[in-house]
């Protein structure tokens, strides 16, 4: 085994330096292309970001795989396995909305080991360790105590892919009916963080990817949170689908979600 707290370190070094090149980007932009749909979008800056944390992780773990968004699988077949998402919220980015984080998690054996979440707008590092809580800059956090869905803020995120009729929509109005109110930020690391720390009580989306929930899921649950699928399974950061509650309003909602609609 692998000394944990060297590779957290080395994480949250990483996770800083990237989100800080990304913040003195903002509004410097070379370059934007697009990823299939015209809604989902690539910079310069994603690269640039993706390359910061690939070198720190390289120069200190060579031989440790990894699965990046902007560039894919890296020395597969090692027990550990980074998980990187170098921008999460790359449109609000392209328009100087200040939300979006770098995401970086280090899973092992079956599970996610180390989270790693920085926002460089807010200053806010989140941090968790597989059994030892969930921190923001240093502090534990907790999940909100709301019991039920009419006194929740939660929020949600929708998928690039707008082929066709819109996934999610349909509980998106179940939602806004039920809950106290209904928040779309952009940024799916983000949201798991913000259940995590109690600034919201839940969240759900469809057609995820493993970089948006690895670091996040494992923070939400060491801040006491839940993390299932819609229909209240096991998740894994392979889903593409995801509920994290403060766990007191999770079968509520759960039992309101539909994936019906789920991207495939
Ligand atoms: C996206 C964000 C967004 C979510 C999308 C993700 P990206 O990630 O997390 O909130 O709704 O599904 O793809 O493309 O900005 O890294
Ligand atoms: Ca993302
Ligand atoms: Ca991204």
């Amino acid at each position: 085994m692998e000394d944990l707290s060297k590779i957290k370190a080395v994480a949250e070094k990483a996770a800083q330096d990237a989100g800080n090149y990304v913040l003195e980007h903002v509004g410097k932009l070379k370059e934007i292309s697009h990823k299939g749909a015209f809604t989902n979008l690539v910079t310069d800056v994603d690269k640039g970001s993706e390359k910061i944390i690939l070198g720190a992780i390289q120069k200190e773990f060579p031989e440790h795989s990894i699965l990046a968004e902007e560039s894919g699988e890296h020395s597969q077949g090692n027990a550990y396995r980074w998980v990187v998402d170098p921008l999460d919220g790359t449109t609000n980015f392209t328009h100087g909305l200040p939300i979006f984080c770098t995401s970086i998690a280090v899973y092992h054996g079956d599970s996610v080991k180390i989270g790693v979440i920085f926002d460089p707008n807010k200053n806010e590092l989140f941090t968790a360790e597989e059994g030892k809580g969930a921190f923001l800059n240093g502090k534990k956090i907790n999940v909100s105590k709301a019991k039920s869905l009419s006194e929740s803020l939660i929020v949600t995120g929708f998928a690039y892919s707008i082929e066709g009729k819109i996934a999610n929509i349909e509980n998106f109005a179940t939602m806004i009916s039920k809950a106290q109110a209904v928040r779309r930020l952009g940024s799916a690391a983000l949201d798991l963080c913000y259940v995590a720390c109690g600034r919201f009580d839940g969240f759900w989306e469809l057609g995820l990817s493993p970089w948006d929930t690895a670091a996040g899921e494992l923070i939400a649950r060491e801040a006491g949170g839940k993390v299932t699928t819609l229909e209240g399974a096991r998740f894994d950061i392979f889903n593409k689908e995801i509920l994290a509650t403060n766990r007191l309003i999770h079968d509520e909602m759960s039992s309101l979600l539909s994936n019906d609609e789920e991207i495939k």
